[in-house]
């Protein structure tokens, strides 16, 4: 079971294809910021790379929003590069927000299988297997980095079994 702290900023880390916007919608409907929606408003193409900067100072200037007002918060990001995350950190600590992981580490190969079937992904495998180099690097260090509640979800079956509370 998942126990998420009244007043947190909950990061989801995985490659693409782990399923973060699927988890997301499915737990934490309403409260999620999405690189991929952020991106979308920016440049008008979710994929858009190279709008990646302006999409996520967007995204951070919400989230920043969000909490002022107390609003428990999601980002949907792959988040398993370093700077990444240390720019939940950075918005978690300005507002006191608890910094919360929830790690989504699946199989590269489902991973990619997945991506291939998808309309909206054009990227290639090495693309996959440097996000999972990071990610494994990542998973060591997440509550050194300072996330205050690290819950890794390591197959598709515990994703799909996994239980969130919100604590009261
Ligand atoms: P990016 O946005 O590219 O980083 O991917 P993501 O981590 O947000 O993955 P997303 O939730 O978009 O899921 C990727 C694909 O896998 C989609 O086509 C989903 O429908 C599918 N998918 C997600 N979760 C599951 C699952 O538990 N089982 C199966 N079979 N498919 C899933
Ligand atoms: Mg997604």
């Amino acid at each position: 079971m998942i126990s998420i702290p009244e007043f947190a900023l909950v990061a989801l880390v995985g490659i693409s294809g782990s399923g973060k916007s699927t988890f997301a919608e499915r737990h934490f409907a309403g409260s999620v910021l999405s690189a991929d929606h952020f991106r979308y408003l920016v440049a008008g193409d979710e994929n858009d790379q190279t709008a990646s900067s302006d999409a996520f100072d967007s995204l951070y200037h919400v989230a920043d929003k969000r909490l002022a007002a107390r609003r428990m918060t999601v980002i949907d990001a792959t988040n398993v590069q370093q700077h990444a995350r240390t720019a939940v950190l950075t918005a978690a600590k300005k507002q006191h927000a608890l910094p919360v992981a929830i790690v989504l580490d699946v199989d590269e190969d489902i991973c990619w299988e997945r991506t291939q079937a998808r309309p909206d992904r054009s990227f290639g495998r090495p693309v996959l297997k440097r996000q999972r180099r990071d990610l494994r690097r990542a998973i060591r260090t997440l509550a050194k980095e300072g996330f205050r509640r690290v819950f890794v979800l390591s197959s598709p079956e515990e994703i799909d079994a996994a239980t969130v509370t919100l604590e009261p």
